[in-house]
């Protein structure tokens, strides 16, 4: 692309965050590191630790985010030992050799571990951050609630589990020796569950492999007593057909929503499980089928049991009925949903703050670095407003007329501005506007984002940031496994082929839903445009993508409307309408566009602003929703659909 003296916003972060395989697993590149201190969060390395998730019996572990540049962030768990632990070389080496086994697997039914590092000479696990809820804390949540647990969630729980167990059980060295994984800690808390409706088996702190040191341990009990089995009781060596013993405990509780074993204490409990007793009649009122399956499960002699977490699965599977057959990923999605709005709530706020933090610093660090002057570039009057929607009318972007016969590649760009002048929602609103042809360029270096836009609506985005490539985001969105994305590459690269033709022609997904995926992926891209709040852009009017593309059936004002409602930082918007906060908001232009699709609650507010010349602060006051007022004013003004006038008296 041609220079042609513009000038990008000043690199001063080191490259973004590489992924790489190795040995399979995905893993985070080490050479990178957070610049600048962070205030609000405490900094981990190159992670910010954002909430607490859980103090288990060896570590805690915390919901964390990795920062590429500026506004690339990924969300992860961070698990690191506790403190105390870290003298225990016994603990110490378990931590490392949990990271060490889990590393090496790489399943949807297991949690990814990235990354094992250290800090200040405190080890710690990075891994796949599952946003969700762990089964110990469904069960609770549902017993004070007085619900009982559902029993096809209960089977797929079970089934999914089984589907992670055997893998890890069956796994084997590249040389293909098998590895003789076995978990050793099946139990209600390390099987979570995502609000989206996957299930992950977590916690391989205490699994053994072939290749584990282990002859200081000999008798020591690993894992939950409740969940633990008659042979890992007597501290016996334990095989694959413990864990499965461990699941069936789970599945009766999960059923019953009480304990299979009671005991005073721990002691009584453990001989209780070296002679194999238990409480049977506890699941005497469970269905046949589902009693069968935990019968088999928990027999005393492993011989008993199903010889392997597959062959449990698919005899659970061929005995299910109506009441009894797994829930679909959605209807998981759907409970946890209503189960924990809340706490999905509370997260994404958090989230939502966090992000704003580090965009805010890393903001801070740019202007320091720039010394906040940006030469060469198309002036836009601000008067002090970082995203210029008041004080009256600006105007739109400043065009420089497009040379005649220059449509190659190489053509420099019509239009050339700063997002600080100029925010994407404003360009967004002036294309679909004036309906224009052409490409907008979002850079922030060494990122560019291209929209390509058909009469003001965009028809195709394109990005050179490796995890926003179409397989990357098929994998993230749980619909492409890690193997099959390899395969699927590799089966493009001896062909010759796109990847996309290649995901067809290996019949991985069918063109309805390869468009449906574009369409979401599409999307996303966009979206994440509207959490960046510094950067540059270009468009080329009447620039067309190479390829041919699908009509994916976007419109801009529609993007307009959940850019601004879900990803701009909260901290922008309010920062812009708390000095607008006495201002009279005054509606103006012609209609609202119909792609907007505004609320009931949302027209209403459009009318008493018709009616009424309401201040910003008082439709705060009425309201008793100060976020959700300033994103619908905030999007109004961008849209140039009302003012914000200083009021009269
Ligand atoms: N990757 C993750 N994503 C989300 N939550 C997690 C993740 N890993 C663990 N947790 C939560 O943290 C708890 C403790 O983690 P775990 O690895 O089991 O540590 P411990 O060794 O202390 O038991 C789990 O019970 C689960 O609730
Ligand atoms: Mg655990």
């Amino acid at each position: 692309m041609a220079q042609n003296g513009l000038k990008r916003p000043t690199e001063i972060h080191p490259p973004s965050i590489r992924y790489t395989l190795l040995d399979s697993s995905l893993r985070l590149d080490l050479s990178y590191t957070v610049v600048g201190p962070l205030k609000i969060m405490q900094s981990f390395g190159k992670y910010v630790l954002i909430d607490h998730i859980s103090s288990g019996g060896m570590a805690d572990v915390y919901r964390a985010k990795v920062q590429g540049i500026r506004g690339f962030t990924k969300t992860v768990a961070i698990k690191r030992i506790h403190e105390h632990l870290l003298e225990r070389t016994r603990f110490l080496r378990m931590f490392t050799d949990e990271a060490k086994i889990a590393s090496r697997l790489v399943h949807p039914n297991i949690v990814q571990i990235y990354d094992l590092g250290e800090v200040e000479s405190m080890p710690f696990i990075a891994m796949e951050y599952v946003s969700g809820r762990d089964l110990y804390r469904v069960l609770k949540r549902l017993a004070a609630m007085n619900r009982k647990f559902p029993w096809r969630l209960a089977t797929l729980v079970i089934s999914d589990v089984c589907t992670g167990l055997h893998y890890a059980h069956d796994f084997c060295s590249p040389d293909g020796q098998p590895q003789e994984i076995v978990h050793r800690d099946v139990s209600p808390r390390n099987v979570v569950l995502a609000y989206d409706g996957d299930v992950k088996l977590t916690d391989f702190g205490v699994a053994r492999a072939r290749d584990r040191e282990e002859h200081t341990e000999h008798g020591v009990i690993k894992g939950k007593v409740r969940y633990i089995s008659p042979e890992g009781a007597k501290g016996e060596t334990v095989d694959r057909r413990s864990d499965i013993f461990s699941l069936g405990i789970v599945l009766a509780e999960m059923l019953t929503m009480a304990p299979l074993r009671d005991a005073p204490n721990e002691m009584v409990m453990l001989l209780d499980i070296r002679k194999g007793y238990f409480d049977r009649g506890r699941i005497d009122e469970l269905p046949e089928a589902l009693r069968t399956v935990i019968d088999r499960a928990i027999a005393t002699d492993p011989d008993d049991r199903y010889p392997t977490a597959a062959a449990m699965r698919d005899d659970l599977l061929s005995r299910v009925d109506a009441a009894t057959q797994p829930m679909t990923k959605a209807e998981v999605a759907t409970f946890m949903h209503a189960l924990f709005t809340d706490d999905i709530e509370r997260e994404k706020r958090s989230d939502h703050k966090a992000e704003q933090d580090l965009v805010k610093e890393m903001q801070e660090l740019a202007d320091e670095a720039s010394g906040k002057s940006i030469p060469n570039q198309v002036e836009m009057p601000t008067e002090g407003n970082p995203l210029n929607i008041f004080g009256g009318r600006e105007p739109g972007p400043v065009a420089i007329p497009a040379r005649a016969n220059e449509i190659e590649p190489e053509a420099p760009p019509d239009l050339i501005g700063d997002l600080m002048n100029q925010s994407l929602c404003s360009l967004f609103h002036w294309l679909a506007e004036s309906r224009e042809d052409g490409r907008l360029d979002l850079i922030r270096e060494p990122v560019r984002k291209s929209i390509y836009f058909e009469e003001g609506h965009p028809i195709f985005a394109t990005s050179n940031i490796e995890s926003e490539r179409f397989g990357e985001f098929l994998v993230a969105d749980g619909q492409l496994s890690r193997e099959q994305h390899a395969e699927v590459l590799d089966f493009a690269a001896r062909k010759g082929m796109r990847f996309t033709e290649a995901l067809l022609a290996l019949d991985v997904c069918t063109p309805n839903q390869l468009f449906t995926s574009l369409g979401a992926q599409v999307r996303d891209r966009i979206h994440d445009l509207f959490t960046w709040i510094a950067g540059s852009f270009e468009f080329y009017h009447d620039a067309k993508p190479v390829d041919p593309v699908l009509p994916l059936n976007l419109r801009s004002h529609t993007l307009i409307h959940e850019g601004i409602q879900e990803r701009l930082p909260l901290g922008v918007v309010r920062k812009i309408m708390r000095e607008a906060f006495q201002r009279e908001v005054v509606r103006c232009g012609s209609g609202i566009p119909a792609d907007l699709h505004l609320s009931g609650r949302q027209l209403r507010i459009v009318r008493t602003i018709e009616d009424e010349r309401p201040t910003v602060a008082e439709l705060v006051q009425r309201e008793k929703d100060e976020e959700w007022i300033f994103r619908l004013i905030y999007m109004l003004a961008q849209i140039e659909r009302v003012e914000l006038v200083e009021a009269a008296n």
